[in-house]
């Protein structure tokens, strides 16, 4: 034990000491590129610049420009920062919340490392404070908050549910047989947490060829789905996010007729691809949300889309993650999609704000898609404990602990400003 906390010790103050030896070269290169890349932009013909596309793109999404530096931590952009080492690890562990399912509890299922629970995010701008149950369950006294979407949005869920069970231990008050509503209470702070499994967050059926299922699904686009909406009136905060299902071959409805596919291949169905499908989803929900009549105002956010990290092919094909330690923007590559889809969801958030003003709702978004990119060393991986799927990787998830903690901690100090 001694020797091992020793070596955690010595490693980090390596850390340090190299961080602080390559700050100021990072920080002169970045200068640098900024404005090589300002002179590229400017000055030369749109063709030419197309060979450094790449490292545009990853670039873009941090920063291009440089912006003036304003100390003011409500108008700090909160996802622009970076990981750094954090030597207090997470605020609860396998042990103290009895609530981790089995899937997500790494250390359980065989999980031998632990360095990445060591680092926090820390905005460019300002500081991202550690969680804390207490502001957050006063925060939301006498409130409902719940999470729609998918099992990634279960899993985030799950997160706020062990951080809060250090202050509070929550009683389930509602599951049904199928799993698809949960609903917690946390009676002494009067607060409900539900979460609503909607992996499309509008009406889909699975589709049914020849009597067995296809893994794909009909999704009525313009109608949306009735097992949360009709909840609405209870909610006044509500978390939305979904991606990952629409990669399927699913097939598009508006007004009860086909309007196009997914990937579907056939022969005279226009592929509309899956960002069209997200686009209209997401619009279709956030219209119900402002064409609320019973409704209270409510408070709306989208987590933007978490992205996978299978390395060596996909998750069917011998693909893994076992990496154990976070990487550099600079080594992102071949992310187009996953900044595409983040994309069309902030479009539609900023939409959904222009036309809930005035009703007094509010739309913010929660934008972990560059944060998350750069932590392979999050996911479960060989370590999801699925006796049939031995060898078999989960590199979409996260483990609890884990990186997608901090997600919460961005949703408190969203709902505080
Ligand atoms: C990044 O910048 C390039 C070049 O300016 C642009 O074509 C591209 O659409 C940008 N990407 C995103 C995701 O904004
Ligand atoms: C920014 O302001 C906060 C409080 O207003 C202060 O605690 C912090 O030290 C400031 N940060 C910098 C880098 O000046
Ligand atoms: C917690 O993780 C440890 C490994 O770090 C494991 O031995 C233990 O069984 C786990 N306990 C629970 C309750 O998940
Ligand atoms: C709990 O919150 C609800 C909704 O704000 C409120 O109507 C109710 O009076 C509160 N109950 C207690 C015991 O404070
Ligand atoms: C709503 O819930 C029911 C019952 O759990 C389920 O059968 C149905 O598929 C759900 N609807 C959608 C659109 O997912
Ligand atoms: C469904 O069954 C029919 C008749 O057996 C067959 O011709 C058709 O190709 C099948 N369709 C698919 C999608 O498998
Ligand atoms: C494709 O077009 C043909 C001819 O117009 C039609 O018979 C067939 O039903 C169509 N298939 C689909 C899937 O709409
Ligand atoms: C993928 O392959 C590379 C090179 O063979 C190896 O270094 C890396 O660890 C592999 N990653 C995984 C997740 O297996
Ligand atoms: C990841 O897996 C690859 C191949 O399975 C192996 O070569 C590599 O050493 C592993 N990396 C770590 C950090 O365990």
């Amino acid at each position: 034990m001694a020797s091992a906390s020793h070596s955690r010790n010595s490693i980090f103050k390596k850390e340090r000491l190299q961080n602080l030896f390559y700050a100021a070269p990072v920080l002169f290169y970045t200068v640098f590129l900024t404005i090589l890349f300002s002179f590229y932009v400017l000055c030369y013909p749109r063709s030419t610049i197309n060979y450094t596309a790449n490292i545009i793109q990853v670039y873009n999404q941090t920063t291009i420009f440089i912006q003036p530096y304003k100390n003011d931590s409500r108008s700090c952009n909160l996802f622009k920062g970076q990981w750094v080492l954090d030597e207090r690890g997470s605020l609860y562990t396998n042990f103290s919340c009895t609530t981790i399912p089995y899937k997500r509890n790494c250390f359980l299922n065989g999980r031998e490392d632990r360095d990445f629970l060591h680092w926090r995010w820390k905005p460019d701008q300002c500081e991202l404070p550690r969680f804390s149950p207490k502001t957050f369950l006063s925060t939301v006294r006498g409130k409902t908050m719940a999470f729609v979407g998918d099992s990634v949005a279960r899993n985030q869920m799950e997160s706020l549910l062990c951080l809060l069970s250090t202050v509070e231990t929550p009683k389930e008050v509602y599951k049904d047989t199928e799993d698809q509503f949960r609903a917690w209470e946390f009676s002494k702070h009067n607060f409900t947490l539900m979460a609503f499994w909607s992996q499309f967050l509008v009406i889909a059926t699975e589709r049914v060829v020849n009597g067995s299922t296809t893994g794909g699904f009909d999704l009525q686009l313009d109608k949306v789905d009735q097992n949360w909406s009709e909840k609405l009136d209870l909610m006044d905060y509500v978390i939305f996010s979904d991606a990952h299902w629409f990669l399927r071959q699913n097939y598009l409805y508006e007004g009860d007729n086909l309007i196009g596919c997914v990937y579907c291949q056939a022969p005279n169905v226009t592929d509309l691809g899956p960002s069209f499908a997200i686009k209209r989803a997401f619009q279709t929900a956030f219209k119900q949300i402002n064409e609320c009549k019973n409704c209270k105002k409510i408070f709306t956010v989208l987590r933007t889309f978490s992205p996978s990290h299978f390395e060596n092919g996909t998750w069917n094909t011998g693909g893994g993650c076992n990496r154990t330690r976070p990487i550099t923007k600079e080594e992102v590559v071949g992310r187009d999609s996953d900044w595409e889809f983040k994309k069309i969801q902030v479009e539609q958030i900023e939409m959904a704000r222009k036309l809930g003003d005035y009703r007094g709702n509010r739309f913010e978004i929660l934008d972990i898609t560059e944060i998350m990119v750069i932590r392979p060393d999050g996911h479960p991986g060989l370590y999801w404990g699925n006796q049939w799927m031995k060898g078999y990787s989960d590199c979409i998830h996260w483990c609890l602990p884990g990186p997608i903690d901090t997600w919460n901690e961005f949703l408190l100090e969203m709902i505080q400003r």
